[in-house]
């Protein structure tokens, strides 16, 4: 069996590379594509799950971060910078690493969560902490790359959406098809924008038969694009989609307009609810962020907007190792259910006796 050999070898023809691109991989992209029976039960269809929470550094950035990476580094950058809600920053931080680069991370002081911290702490970066949220921060991280020698790597970086196509790509090459409906989470809206991309490319060379809409969810406290004007201070329990001003705005309207798809809004306790059935129905573990798209397909399910018959893709964005304070909130059977080391004690806590 040949090894999978990270998104630019994979894909190499359709992104901004060329020969003397060095390639700046961990072997990210080809993740799982898990059938949902589930959720395929629910919108009496066929769902299948994109679990980018597999991606080296846990989350799907990976794919666009090793083509900015590399770009980057092509270009002789010695130092990137990027804002994040902690994602990006874990990622960028690992590729920065490897190629030998400064980074430099601008996040929401108290807000993000602590795996993602960890994450750029051990990869060796400058975390700098703002007072302000993630749309302060990009405004931050855009004014040092205009006026210093440092390479943006946020998503209004084009090379990063190219890179984070590479998902449309997998899905249609294991499907054999693409999707009727492609769902996923909604924060900066760099994400839908390149899935859309992906899509129409494989369109457009007949590699597929056709596009599916797409349907983007935001946190109901940090749902810009729904309300149709920015939020100046967003709130929910997703850290990662906590953002008020998404760089992306007018691209993600565009995906959802030209694919016939729409965006909507979910509840925190909807996203939390979806976080723990997709853990215990399915085995599959994502932050709450990452549960948004699945919130909002059973949202609609439930009010009769899905035909049945549809094979429908969602991507699950980040693992849920990267936020166990969230997780954890609220459990209180892990302190409650201390015993003694005694069989029958055991016995009668598991319920078997
Ligand atoms: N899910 C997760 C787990 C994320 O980390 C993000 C974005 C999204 C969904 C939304 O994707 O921004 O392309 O619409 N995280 C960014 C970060 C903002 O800094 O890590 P998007």
């Amino acid at each position: 069996a040949q090894l999978w050999r990270g998104v630019i070898e994979e894909y190499r023809e359709w992104l901004p590379v060329d020969e003397h691109t060095p390639v700046i991989t961990l072997g990210e992209g080809g993740t799982p594509l898990v059938h949902s029976a589930w959720l395929s039960g629910v919108v009496r269809g066929d769902v299948f799950l994109k679990v980018e929470g597999d991606n080296p550094t846990g989350s799907f950035k990976d794919r666009g971060m090793t083509a900015a990476i590399s770009v980057a580094a092509g270009e002789g950058a010695k130092a990137v910078v990027c804002a994040s809600t902690g994602n990006t920053s874990a990622s960028m931080t690992a590729y920065a690493a490897r190629a030998g680069l400064t980074p430099i991370v601008l996040v929401p002081h108290g807000r993000i969560a602590a795996g993602k911290m960890a994450q750029a702490v051990m990869h060796g970066a400058e975390v700098i902490q703002v007072r302000g949220g993630f749309d302060e921060c990009l405004q931050l991280s855009r004014g040092l790359a205009d006026e210093y020698p440092v390479a943006l790597v946020n998503s209004v970086n084009p090379v990063r959406l190219q890179g984070q196509k590479t998902a449309s790509f997998e899905i249609i090459d294991v499907l054999g098809k693409a999707p009727d409906l492609h769902v996923l989470p909604v924060g900066n809206a760099g994400n839908i924008s390149a899935y859309w991309i992906g899509f129409r490319e494989y369109a457009e060379t007949g590699l597929a038969d056709g596009t599916p809409q797409l349907w983007g969810f935001q946190a109901a406290g940090a749902a810009p694009i729904v309300q149709g004007a920015p939020v100046p201070h967003p709130e929910t329990v997703a850290s990662a989609i906590r953002i008020g001003n998404p760089a992306s705005w007018k691209l993600a309207e565009a995906a959802r307009d030209e694919s016939g798809g729409r965006i909507g809004a979910v509840e925190d306790e909807q996203i939390l609810a979806a976080q723990r059935d997709l853990g215990s129905r399915e085995g599959v573990f994502v932050e709450p962020a990452s549960a948004a798209g699945v919130a909002g397909l059973l949202a609609a399910a439930e009010n009769g907007e899905v035909e049945p018959g549809l094979t429908i893709t969602i991507t699950v964005t980040g693992h849920g190792l990267k936020d166990t304070e969230t997780a954890l909130s609220g459990v209180d059977s892990v302190v409650d259910s201390v015993i003694d080391a005694d069989v029958d004690a055991a016995a009668s806590a598991a319920g078997l006796a």
